[in-house]
């Protein structure tokens, strides 16, 4: 039996993750956020000594995780080896290591079948860079969210203020326009959309909008 899968993909700060989750959880879908399998990837490698430029012992560690998920109120946390790493791995140093083990083939490989893993019955939301171009290539709604660099700068701006942090917005600006470019231009998976997405530019949307559309378009798909 084929499992029902949306493939939301797209740059930093668009807003996939909050999107994918509010989908996620108005259908009843399972949620895959496959970017912090890159994220926990480095983490893991930095805890052992391990130089994220290593690419077969990086991808060894991409390949032998120990890691689970946990819903959770308000969102859902990352375990490792048993250890709570959900705040390490959010942080947005994490999201730089993250860039740069993601831009390894041989690591994405190695992550490969645990994204697959992920689709069960009765549906998957999958969020990242390749859910529809490669990891979830048959998906049958494919969806590509972005918006402008400003306006993704000043919703992470917003979301890491709000956790109390201490950013500067000119730094988060040029911080996500160096990982667009990372991500864009890397040989392997490159972040465009798959030819047959359908692209959602969210500039001028709030998070509701973008959800119902996503929505609307899944009972259309799947004839829900
Ligand atoms: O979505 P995020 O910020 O947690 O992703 C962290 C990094 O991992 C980001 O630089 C893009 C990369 N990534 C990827 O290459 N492929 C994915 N499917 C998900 C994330």
């Amino acid at each position: 039996m084929t499992v029902p899968v949306i493939a939301i993909d797209g740059p930093g700060g668009a807003g996939k993750g909050t999107v994918s989750q509010m989908v996620a959880q108005q259908l009843g879908w399972h949620l895959l956020d496959s970017g912090s399998l890159y994220r926990i990837t480095a983490y893991a490698a930095g805890q052992r000594g391990i130089a994220l430029d290593d690419s077969t012992a990086v991808a060894q560690v991409a390949r032998n995780l120990d890691v689970r998920f946990e819903s959770a109120v308000g969102g859902v946390l990352v375990i490792l080896q048993n250890q709570d790493v959900s705040a390490e791995i959010r942080t947005e140093e994490g999201g730089r290591a993250a860039s740069v083990v993601a831009a390894d083939a041989a690591v994405r490989a190695a992550l490969i079948d645990r994204q697959r893993d992920f689709a069960k019955p009765p549906g998957l939301v999958a969020d990242g860079r390749d859910m529809g171009s490669v990891v979830f290539s048959s998906a049958g709604l494919k969806i590509f969210l972005t918006a402008s660099v400003q306006e993704r700068a000043r919703r992470r701006y917003k979301q890491l203020k709000d956790k109390g942090m201490d950013v500067s917005l000119p730094a988060l600006s040029r911080d996500m326009e160096e990982r667009d470019r990372r991500d864009s231009q890397r040989s392997v998976a490159p972040l465009r959309a798959a030819e047959d997405a359908r692209v959602l530019d969210s500039t001028d949307l709030d998070v509701q909008e973008v959800v119902d559309l996503v929505i609307f378009w899944a009972s259309e798909v799947y004839s829900l």
